[in-house]
């Protein structure tokens, strides 16, 4: 009896109610890729104890097929392990600038037995394995016409998808990422062209052509124009001493790279600002410049300040006005006020005094003066009531 006993609790101790063994909750999914494209194969698995999972590469046919194990940092550093060691294990193993022979097959392999590392036990449980296949295809050539497009009014973009047996659903063209709706071609085309009427600072930027192989190729084709700069506010205006802060804007691409002040003299002279003195600081960004000027003189600061942007392709200018007023200026509204207040306490002060007497002789001799009959009759009223009252 007592053996029983000491059996049932050594299989107790054992055995964890909650112990289960590693199984996939999401396995890693075949999939085609363009050299220098990057890839990644997710994998899931829950068990208890916390299971353990590992990345393999297979190569070869079997029974000849080797395995090779993926580490973080493997293949040059083309190889990255993203994973969470919980009861819940997820695993993201990312390929990036892959090769052709980066093709093959990546499995996913994963174990909670306590003895799976063991070399001299074979574990009750072994590894469990999920797989799937990476095709790497060599990028297939698109030639542009142009390869891009600076400083032009207008333009016709093109592209053809040549030297491949690929066969493609269909093309569109994507400005800065986004799809041009009306640039939706179906059928196995492999040459598209998009039509540039009218160049602006507002169309520049990057265009793509993208046909629908499996995968996806596209080409992106830059469309330049001078940088469109403007001020934030035209007019500006600051109180002496304060400091005031102008600001102009770019649009369009390339956003300059570069970005000057300048001060126009009254005889039209420009005039550098340099950055960080006392008086001037400059803070840039590709989008926005802003010019601080520190405590405003109301003699030398009023005036015109031009921002300057440039990109490769050239400059633009705009100007802004800065009206400095002067500190008393600024309290021109709160005296107004008060003189407001003042002025018209003054003249109810002065129709209270006269409308006093006024009112002590109504009620003296009432009727006497014929030019108030209204008011006299009034009063006349009220008298009738109050005696018919009594
Ligand atoms: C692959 O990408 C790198 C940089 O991302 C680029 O320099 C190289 O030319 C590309 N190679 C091919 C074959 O496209
Ligand atoms: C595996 O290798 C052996 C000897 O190295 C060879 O005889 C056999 O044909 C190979 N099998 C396959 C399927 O390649
Ligand atoms: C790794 O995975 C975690 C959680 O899934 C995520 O927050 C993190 O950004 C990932 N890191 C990298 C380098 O992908
Ligand atoms: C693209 O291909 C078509 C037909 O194959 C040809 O007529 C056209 O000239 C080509 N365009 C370019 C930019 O290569
Ligand atoms: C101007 O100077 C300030 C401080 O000296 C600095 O933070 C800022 O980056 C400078 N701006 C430029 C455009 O060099
Ligand atoms: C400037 O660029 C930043 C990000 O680069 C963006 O958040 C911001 O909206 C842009 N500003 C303007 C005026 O275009
Ligand atoms: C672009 O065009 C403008 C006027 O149309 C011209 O002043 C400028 O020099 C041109 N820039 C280049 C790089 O050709």
């Amino acid at each position: 009896m007592k053996l029983l006993w000491a059996v049932t609790a050594l299989l107790l101790s054992c055995w964890r109610a909650d112990a289960s063994t590693a199984g996939f909750i999401k396995s890693p999914l075949s999939q085609m890729k363009l050299t220098n494209d990057s890839g990644e194969l997710h994998c899931e698995v829950v068990g208890n104890p916390i299971p353990e999972v590992q990345w393999w590469f297979v190569e070869g046919e079997e029974p000849n097929e080797t395995f090779t194990q993926l580490f973080d940092g493997a293949r040059n550093d083309r190889v990255k392990i993203n994973a969470t060691y919980i009861a819940h294990a997820t695993s993201t193993i990312h390929l990036t600038s892959l090769t052709l022979e980066d093709s093959g097959t990546y499995e996913c392999r994963a174990s909670n037995d306590p003895d799976r590392n063991e070399l001299k036990k074979t574990p009750k449980i072994k590894w469990i394995r999920s797989q799937a296949n990476v095709i790497v295809i060599e990028t297939p050539n698109i030639h542009t016409e142009p390869s891009e497009v600076t400083n032009q009014t207008s333009a016709v973009l093109s592209c053809n998808l040549t030297d491949t047996a690929m066969s493609s659903k269909g093309s569109h063209w994507t400005f800065n990422g986004k799809i041009i709706e009306n640039s939706k071609k179906d059928g196995n085309t492999h040459h598209t062209t998009h039509k540039l009427e009218k160049i602006t600072h507002a169309n520049s930027g990057k265009y793509e052509c993208v046909f629908l192989t499996d995968p996806e190729v596209k080409q992106t084709i830059e469309v330049r124009t001078l940088p469109h700069v403007a001020a934030y506010k035209h007019s500006e205006h600051g109180n002496e001493n304060d400091k005031v802060v102008l600001v102009c804007v770019s649009h369009g691409y390339p956003l300059p790279t570069d970005w000057l002040w300048f001060k126009q003299n009254a005889d039209e002279t420009q005039v550098s600002i340099t950055n960080g003195t006392e008086k001037y600081e400059i803070k840039n960004t590709p989008n926005k410049t802003s010019l601080t000027i520190n405590n405003l003189n109301i003699d030398s600061d009023l005036g015109h300040y031009i921002c300057s942007g440039s990109n490769e392709l050239g400059v633009a200018t705009d100007k802004i006005n800065l009206r400095v007023r002067s500190r008393l200026a600024a309290l021109w509204p709160f005296l107004g006020i008060v003189a407001e207040v003042i002025i018209l306490v003054t003249i109810i002060f002065i129709y209270e005094k006269r409308r006093k007497p006024d009112e002590v002789n109504d009620d003296d001799d009432s009727g006497s003066a014929p030019l108030k009959s209204n008011s006299n009759a009034n009063h006349k009223d009220k008298n009738v009531r109050q005696r018919n009252s009594n």
